[in-house]
């Protein structure tokens, strides 16, 4: 097939020594001034800040205003997940978290969920994910908590504002009260993931794994971002690495240990890797993967091979030197089984091999109301007691989980168009900037 010689975004990436000098020199702004990982570490639920390795998780309790706290009484529940936020009230359309940012600043934003029958129950609830105005997706932890695992879901995403709002949301099979372990929210560093549109998407983590013999998690502090870096291993033969990826970095800066092994095949074979598990929804992905030959550093130690995503080529000719290299597409399509698959160049003495991987999903974001109708709404929720509880986050977004008596428009800009304090009971004034609402028409 004559495809192109690398197919999107199929560039190499790679910085020598002396920019990283420049990268860094620390810079005077409110995140450098943060605690690595620079962002807010929530456990919900908790009255005690509480430490888990080296991070430091606060309670939730400056973060939202609704929902109860629960306690898990199951035994040998790691301290951050022995509590819990839950959110009885049925008649809210979002039960939000607001969590400062830095706007424009990019977020690893993840949620982790472990029931542990606190509501009394054996089956834990299914229900919705909102971040800002986008719906972000289902959060269904049934098998993982039948096989005694947490489950997390992670995304990259921008700062639109100088608050994130994160959100749980009933849909139509919530049968019993969403809650919520743990949400971490950090900042990462410009060039990570930089090859994504993040005013247009966010990257839902789908996968990201270390092949080969490594046989524990890589997390905080070897990844400065606490990324999860999961042990991948099929029947390919697995190599040690002997030498480390120092005087080089990457992008999107992966742990040193994410190079210290390598799923490889013998000379003259073709590598197949069914990776990521299981079958993806058709959609565009985001693929970047780290490999580095396995020799003592020399002269002779690369080799050459092309990636073929499957069947179709990813990258070609690619020397993997002792120092390493990344290749990574921004905008790839996907679905069912993934097949990576590397054919080795003529005459190459060694087989292909691949040290580590990261798939993520990209997802359109869902927008936001005019700042105009935002900010007059702030202000209204100011000047407005006992407000309802789903008073958070977007005022129009996602439809159908606009703000309780809001009423929106959806057309190229979205607007409020009416609001319907009936039955409400609130009280208080009505700011000036209510006239900014200049599309309303109830009120
Ligand atoms: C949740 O996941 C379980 C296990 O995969 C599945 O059986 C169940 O149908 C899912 N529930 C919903 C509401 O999707
Ligand atoms: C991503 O970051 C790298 C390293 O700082 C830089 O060389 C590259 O141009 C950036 N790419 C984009 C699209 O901004
Ligand atoms: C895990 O790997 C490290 C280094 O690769 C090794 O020192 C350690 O003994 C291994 N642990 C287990 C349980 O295999
Ligand atoms: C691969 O890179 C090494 C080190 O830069 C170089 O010596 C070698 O000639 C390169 N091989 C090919 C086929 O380009
Ligand atoms: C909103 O709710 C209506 C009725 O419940 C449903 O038909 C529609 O698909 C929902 N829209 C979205 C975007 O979820
Ligand atoms: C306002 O809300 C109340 C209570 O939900 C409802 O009875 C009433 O019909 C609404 N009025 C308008 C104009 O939508
Ligand atoms: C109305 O919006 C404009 C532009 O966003 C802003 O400058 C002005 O202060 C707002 N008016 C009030 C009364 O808040």
């Amino acid at each position: 097939m004559a495809e192109k010689e690398s197919s999107p975004g199929g560039q190499k990436m790679y910085i020598p020594i002396s920019l990283l000098w420049l990268v860094s020199i620390p810079l005077l702004s409110s995140v450098n001034s943060l605690p690595t990982p620079r962002g807010t570490l929530i456990t919900c639920g908790a009255s005690n800040a509480i430490a888990s390795g080296d991070l430091r998780y606060v309670p939730d309790d400056g973060f939202t205003k609704v929902g109860n706290k629960a306690t898990i009484s199951a035994p040998n529940v790691m301290p951050i997940l022995r509590n819990l936020r839950f959110f009885p009230d049925k008649s809210a359309r979002k039960y939000c978290y607001a969590v400062p940012v830095v706007k424009g600043g990019k977020y690893l934003v993840r949620t982790s969920y472990y029931y542990g029958g606190f509501d009394g129950g054996t089956t834990p609830p299914v229900f919705d994910q909102i971040i800002d105005g986008t719906m972000w997706g289902t959060v269904n932890t049934t098998d993982d908590y039948s096989n005694g695992l947490t489950s997390y879901y992670e995304l990259v995403i921008a700062a639109m504002g100088k608050f994130m709002s994160v959100c749980l949301a009933r849909n139509s099979a919530t049968v019993s009260d969403p809650f919520i372990s743990l949400l971490e929210v950090e900042y990462l560093d410009e060039s990570v993931y930089n090859s994504t549109d993040f005013k247009t998407y966010a990257l839902g983590t789908v996968s990201r794994a270390i092949f080969g013999d490594t046989n524990s998690t890589i997390s905080y502090p070897e990844d400065q971002y606490n990324r999860y870096w999961h042990p991948f291993k099929d029947e390919n033969p697995t190599v040690e690495s002997k030498s480390g990826v120092k005087m080089l970095s990457f992008w999107n800066m992966p742990p040193v240990r994410a190079f210290s092994s390598a799923l490889t095949t013998s000379r003259g074979k073709n590598l197949k890797v069914k990776w990521p598990q299981g079958s993806l929804p058709e959609s565009l992905y985001y693929i970047s993967l780290y490999f580095q030959d396995s020799r003592t550093e020399s002269p002779y130690s690369w080799r050459v091979f092309d990636i073929w995503v499957n069947g179709k080529k990813f990258y070609s000719n690619l020397n993997v030197t002792a120092d390493g290299v990344s290749v990574f597409a921004a905008q790839w399509p996907l679905f069912g089984q993934t097949e990576i698959e590397m054919t080795p160049g003529d005459g190459i003495p060694v087989g292909p091999l691949i040290n580590a991987g990261e798939v993520l999903q990209l997802l359109p974001l869902g927008g936001r109301t005019h700042t105009r109708d935002v900010m007059a709404m702030d202000d209204l929720t100011q000047t407005l007691d006992k407000l309802p509880s789903d008073w958070y986050g977007d005022p129009c977004l996602p439809k159908n989980h606009s703000w309780t008596g809001v009423t929106c428009s959806y057309g190229k800009l979205v607007r409020i168009l009416a609001l319907n304090f009936t039955g409400m009971g609130l009280s208080g004034s009505l700011p000036s900037s209510l006239g900014n609402l200049t599309s309303l028409t109830h009120l």
